[in-house]
C-alpha cells in the first residue's frame, strides 16, 4: 500500500525493480518506474466522452434528462467495463441482525464515545460478518452527521485503544504489528495519524469505520471468500459470477459501504441521512463508486484515490490501467482488463465517476508528491464533472479552473479540490479541510 516507494506494485514487480535499482546504481527515490510515464509533456493528446451526450449522440441539458437518461447509461457503462455488476438482489446475501458489541460513554481519554457493532448477514453462518467501530461526540444532543469509510488492517489501528476488537479473519501481511496474517496488540494505533478522530467528533460529527477485508479480504484468492462466500448461485447458471462484468472487489467493498450506511438507521445517534462516503486510496476509489451507486450517501471524499479512482485513466500518467490491473487483478471486472495499454478506447472516463455524485457534496483532494495517483488528473475528474454540477446551479470555482499550487484549495458550493503538499497519505492537512466542507454542505436533521 503505502510503505515508501515500494507501495506501489506487486510482490514480482517491486523484486524486479529493486533488482534493476541496484544493479545501475540508482537508488530508490529517485528511479522511475518502469512504464509508467510522470513527464507532463508526454501525456497523450485525448478526448474525454462527453459527459453529457448519450451513446446516440443526444444532447442532455436538463437535470431530469441527466437522471432519467444519461446517469442510468453511464452507471450501465462502468459496471459493464470496469466495476462489474453486483448480483441480483436474490443472491446477495442479506443483514440478519446489528449487534451491538460494546458502548462506552467515555473514551480516548474521556473526549469522546465508543460504540462498536457487529453486521450479521445470515443466521446459519458463523461468518463472514461486519465489526464497524464508531466514535462520537460526547455531548451531541441530537442525531450526528457521519464519515464513513474503511481502513486497511483493522478497525485496531485508528487509535490505540485497548477496546476496539481485532479482526479474526485475514489481514495483509505488511500492515504494522501482523504476523501470519493475523493482527496483534502490536498494530493498535499503527494508522492513528490518518483518523482526526477527536477532530471529527468534536466539530459534531460521527467517525464510523469498518475493515475492508471483513467484506472481501484484499487478495487475489478466486472470491472464494468474504462475502462471495455468501451468494447464492446464479439461477440460470447454476455457477457463481458472470464472466466479463463479474463483481470484483472495488465494487464489492462499495456494496459494503452501502450496507453500512444502511444498517446506520438502528444507531440513534447517528442521523443516517447525514453520511459522508469517505476513503483513502483504493478504498477511496471504493467510496467514489459508492457515492455513484447509492445515491443514499450525503457527499463523497476522495482521498489521493488515482487511477480507477478520481484520475482520469486518458492521461496516462502515474499508474496505467495495466499496471493496476497486473498488480490487483481482483479489483476490477476481467473486462477492463481489454483496456490495458487501450485506455483511449475506454467508453468512460472517471470525471463521468465524479459527474455521478452530483448533485451532492464532493471532494477530491491529492498530495503533491503522489504522481502515481496523478493529481493533475484527478483534478480534471473533478473539472470534467462541471457541466453535471451546472445542470443543478453548482458550479467549481470562482477563481478560474486552474490547477493549483501544493497547499492550496479551489471549488466553491457542492465541489472541492485540494493539492496537500507531500506524499500518498491522509493527514491532518486534509482532514480540516474535509470537516470544514462537511459542516459547510451537510446538515444532520434538527
Ligand atoms: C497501490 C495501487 C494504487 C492504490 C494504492 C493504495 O499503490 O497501485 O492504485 O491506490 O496501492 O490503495 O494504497
Amino acid at each position: 500500500m503505502d510503505a515508501g516507494e515500494l507501495r506501489r506494485n506487486g510482490t514480482a514487480r517491486h523484486l524486479s525493480w529493486i533488482a534493476w535499482g541496484i544493479i545501475s546504481g540508482c537508488s530508490l527515490s529517485t528511479m522511475a518506474k518502469p512504464d509508467s510515464n510522470t513527464d507532463e509533456s508526454k501525456v497523450p493528446s485525448y478526448e474525454l466522452p462527453a459527459v453529457l451526450e448519450t451513446l446516440d449522440g443526444t444532447k442532455i441539458d436538463t437535470a431530469a434528462d441527466w437522471e432519467a437518461i444519461r446517469r442510468p447509461e453511464i452507471l450501465e457503462l462502468f459496471r459493464a467495463n470496469m466495476y462489474g455488476r453486483k448480483p441480483a438482489e436474490a443472491r446477495l446475501p442479506k443483514v440478519d441482525r446489528v449487534g451491538i458489541l460494546e458502548q462506552a460513554t467515555e473514551a480516548l481519554g474521556g473526549q469522546v464515545r465508543r460504540m462498536q457493532f457487529r453486521i450479521h448477514f445470515d443466521s446459519s453462518a458463523a461468518r463472514p460478518y461486519v465489526d464497524v467501530l464508531v466514535y462520537l461526540p460526547k455531548e451531541a444532543q441530537s442525531p450526528v452527521p457521519a464519515f464513513l469509510g474503511y481502513n486497511f488492517h483493522g478497525n485496531q489501528t485508528v487509535r490505540d485503544d485497548k477496546d476496539i476488537l481485532l479482526p479474526d479473519t485475514w489481514v495483509p501481511s505488511r500492515g504494522t504489528g501482523v504476523i501470519n496474517n493475523r493482527p496483534t496488540d502490536a498494530s493498535r494505533g499503527s494508522r492513528s495519524s490518518r483518523w482526526e478522530v477527536e477532530s471529527i467528533c468534536d466539530r459534531g460529527f460521527a467517525l464510523v469505520t469498518a475493515y475492508c477485508g471483513d467484506i472481501d479480504p484484499d487478495t487475489d484468492d478466486g472470491f472464494k471468500n468474504g462475502v462471495h462466500a455468501l451468494l447464492a448461485p446464479d439461477a440460470d447458471t447454476g455457477g457463481p459470477e458472470s464472466d466479463g462484468d463479474n463483481w470484483a472487489s472495488i465494487a464489492t467493498w462499495a456494496w459494503g459501504l452501502s450496507t453500512i450506511r444502511e444498517c446506520l438507521a438502528e444507531i440513534p445517534e447517528i442521523d443516517e441521512t447525514c453520511v459522508v462516503a469517505f476513503g483513502h486510496s483504493r478504498l477511496g476509489k471504493t467510496a467514489l463508486w459508492a457515492g455513484a451507486i447509492d445515491q443514499g450517501f450525503a457527499g463523497v471524499i476522495s482521498n489521493n484515490s488515482g487511477c480507477g479512482g478520481a484520475a482520469l485513466s486518458r492521461r496516462e500518467f502515474g499508474e496505467r490501467v495495466e499496471a493496476i490491473n497486473r498488480n490487483f487483478p481482483h479489483w476490477f471486472c476481467n473486462r477492463f482488463k481489454e483496456f490495458n495499454g487501450r485506455e483511449s478506447e475506454l467508453p468512460i472516463d472517471q470525471h463521468m465517476l465524479a459527474a455521478l455524485i452530483a448533485p451532492r457534496p464532493l471532494y477530491i483532494a491529492s498530495a503533491s508528491e503522489d504522481l502515481w495517483a496523478d493529481p493533475r488528473g484527478e483534478f480534471l475528474s473533478l473539472k470534467g464533472a462541471l457541466p453535471v454540477y451546472q445542470l443543478y446551479d453548482q458550479s467549481l470555482t470562482d477563481r478560474g479552473l486552474e490547477f493549483v499550487e501544493p497547499g492550496e484549495s479551489v471549488g466553491q458550493g457542492h465541489l472541492r479540490y485540494h493539492l496537500r503538499p507531500g506524499k500518498h497519505d491522509v493527514t491532518d492537512f486534509d482532514w480540516q479541510r474535509y470537516i470544514n466542507f462537511a459542516r459547510m454542505n451537510v446538515q444532520a436533521k434538527e
